[in-house]
């Protein structure tokens, strides 16, 4: 690959878009990400395992799996281990060949999220400048599934001043912030992102990469929104597994005798890459 991953979320700066960033954990899902997004005009994509979902699929799985997709494609795919929540777990994703890391530790004191970040972006430097680290802060609530309710109040959010110490004393490349947003889908509750106090947290950060998390279940208006106020990455899971699992479901529907893996599991891949090719639209301002 000629570009690293900087270089894109730098374009992505510079002419207001994002970079999309899916979740996978079986090789179909990354396949149908991967060409969904170059169909729909995609600069680059971010994919991204979780600690559940990279155990699942195994970290030098993953990291194969996408040098050849990357080769096929002749895409630019990058890899980020998401939400990996401690030095030792960022530095296996590392070692194994990851192009990015999240440092998940916004559970910890402030002091401990800043210490054990840096050390990950010090690691991660060492192993390749190339590799880009992300740091968390404010309360990121919620998980990649349906639920009915997730309490958010404006106390979970990232605090401008706090954003600014945290990215001095730890150098991270990114920032995944918190402004009304969570993971999952909510039934029972109105997904709402504050813009105006993202735009305080900007004001106060201008160099940082922004990450929206959590945009399964937000409005189409509000990822725009908060792409025009600076964020170049948008993270979405679940409504890429409610996709994958509803088409699934529907195959089991029509021929509940159906035993071969790829009949049942292509009509998934197809509902989850509808999804995907909406959400590249929407990131690209169309
Ligand atoms: O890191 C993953 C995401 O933030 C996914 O959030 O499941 O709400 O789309 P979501
Ligand atoms: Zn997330």
């Amino acid at each position: 690959m000629v570009n690293n991953l900087n270089y894109y979320l730098k374009q992505a700066r510079e002419k207001k878009y994002a970079l999309g960033h899916f979740n996978f954990a079986t090789a179909d899902v990354l396949r149908g990400i991967v060409e969904a997004s170059k169909d729909a005009g995609a600069p680059a994509v971010m994919v991204g395992t979780s600690e559940g979902e990279s155990s699942f699929v195994g970290l030098k799985e993953a990291v194969a799996l996408v040098k050849i997709i990357r080769e096929e494609y002749d895409f630019p795919v990058f890899l980020n281990a998401d939400h990996f929540k401690s030095f030792e777990k960022c530095k296996e994703a590392i070692d194994a060949g990851y192009d990015s890391v999240i440092a998940d530790l916004s559970k910890k004191t402030f002091a401990d999220n800043v210490a054990e970040t840096k050390s990950v972006v010090e690691y991660a430097k060492s192993v390749n400048p190339d590799i880009l680290v992300e740091g968390e802060l404010g309360y990121l609530k919620g998980s990649s599934q349906v639920q009915t309710k997730v309490e958010i109040t404006p106390d979970d959010f990232t605090k401008p001043e706090e954003a600014k110490e945290f990215i001095e004393k730890t150098g991270v490349n990114q920032l995944a912030t918190v402004f009304g947003n969570i993971h999952g889908i909510v039934t029972e509750q109105e997904e709402k992102l504050d813009i105006e106090h993202f735009k305080k947290v900007v004001a106060a950060v201008p160099d940082v990469f922004y990450v929206l998390h959590g945009a399964s279940g937000l409005l189409d208006d509000d990822v725009r929104a908060a792409i025009k106020a600076g964020v170049t990455n948008v993270h979405f899971n679940t409504e890429l597994r409610v996709a994958y699992t509803e088409g699934i479901h529907k195959t089991f529907h029509d021929k509940p005798n159906e035993t071969t893996p790829y009949k049942y599991l292509k009509p998934g891949v197809d509902e989850m890459k509808k999804v995907v090719a909406q959400k590249i639209k929407l990131f690209m301002g169309e």
